[in-house]
């Protein structure tokens, strides 16, 4: 059955402090982004990686497409926010001209700052998407969740022991996680930053979770870029 993937890729990675957004920032030979990709067009499997950019970075993610040779991308234009992002890519499927791209069974979201997601992992969260609708890499959690007053004490905490850390890739029906992103873009996108909550929310759809390795990190900070080449270096010694 037809695989694809969603890449979002169009926020400004302010957290790291860089002035280029750090899915473009090079390290070793390539750009993250580029790892990102490469890992995806390994698997024989998946047919299509949908990479959504800001407008700003479309020339410089074509010359990385032609660049590393990316055959199975296609670049669209995101939004302002993530959730926008990853409609406009999921729309680039739901397009009605000939030239379409083919319509998935199941698709992939995953981001474009973590580079180190392995087949095996993959396979199981498009599996649990086809039969479950919705599926979701967790992590446990490595600190304790508190929620603060506006003041900045301390309001609450979380029983660590009970909760998890939400993480990618994410799979889903296409059918499905496409209509939720329509009935999500008609209140303004007004729905937190969970995907698979916004399945459940507007199509009923419960997700499969399943535990991830640490593997599936996102480079978030500077000191990640590092730590990235780290893991680059070891892979291919
Ligand atoms: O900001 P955060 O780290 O949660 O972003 C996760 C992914 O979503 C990144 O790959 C980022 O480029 C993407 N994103 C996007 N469009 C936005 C904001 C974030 O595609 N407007």
């Amino acid at each position: 059955f037809p695989v694809a993937v969603v890449l979002p890729a169009g926020g400004s990675g302010e957290r790291t402090g860089l002035s280029t957004p750090k899915q473009f920032c090079t390290f070793l030979t390539r750009p993250l982004i580029s790892y990102t990709i490469q890992a995806f067009e390994r698997v024989p499997w998946i047919e299509r990686i949908v990479v959504v950019v800001a407008k700003e970075s479309h020339s410089l993610m074509t010359d990385i497409v032609e660049k590393f040779n990316h055959a199975k991308v296609k670049i669209v234009h995101g939004g302002s926010t993530r959730h926008r992002s990853i409609f406009c890519g999921l729309q680039a499927f739901a397009e009605t001209d000939e030239s379409l791209l083919h319509k998935p069974k199941v698709v992939i979201i995953h981001d474009a700052v973590r580079p180190f997601v392995e087949e095996d992992f993959l396979h199981k969260i498009t599996m649990a998407a086809k039969e479950q609708g919705a599926s979701g890499a967790m992590r446990p959690l490595v600190s304790t969740v508190i929620a603060t007053t506006s003041e900045g004490y301390l309001d609450h905490s979380l029983e660590r022991a009970k909760y998890r850390a939400s993480e990618m890739p994410q799979g889903f029906l296409y059918d499905i996680i496409y209509q939720a992103y329509q009935r999500c873009s008609e209140s303004d996108f007004e729905f937190g930053t969970e995907c698979l909550h916004l399945a459940l929310h507007y199509c009923g759809t419960n997700a499969k979770l399943i535990e991830g390795p640490p593997t599936l990190w996102k480079v978030t900070y500077k000191r990640d870029l590092a730590a990235a080449e780290a893991v680059v270096k070891e892979t291919l010694s």
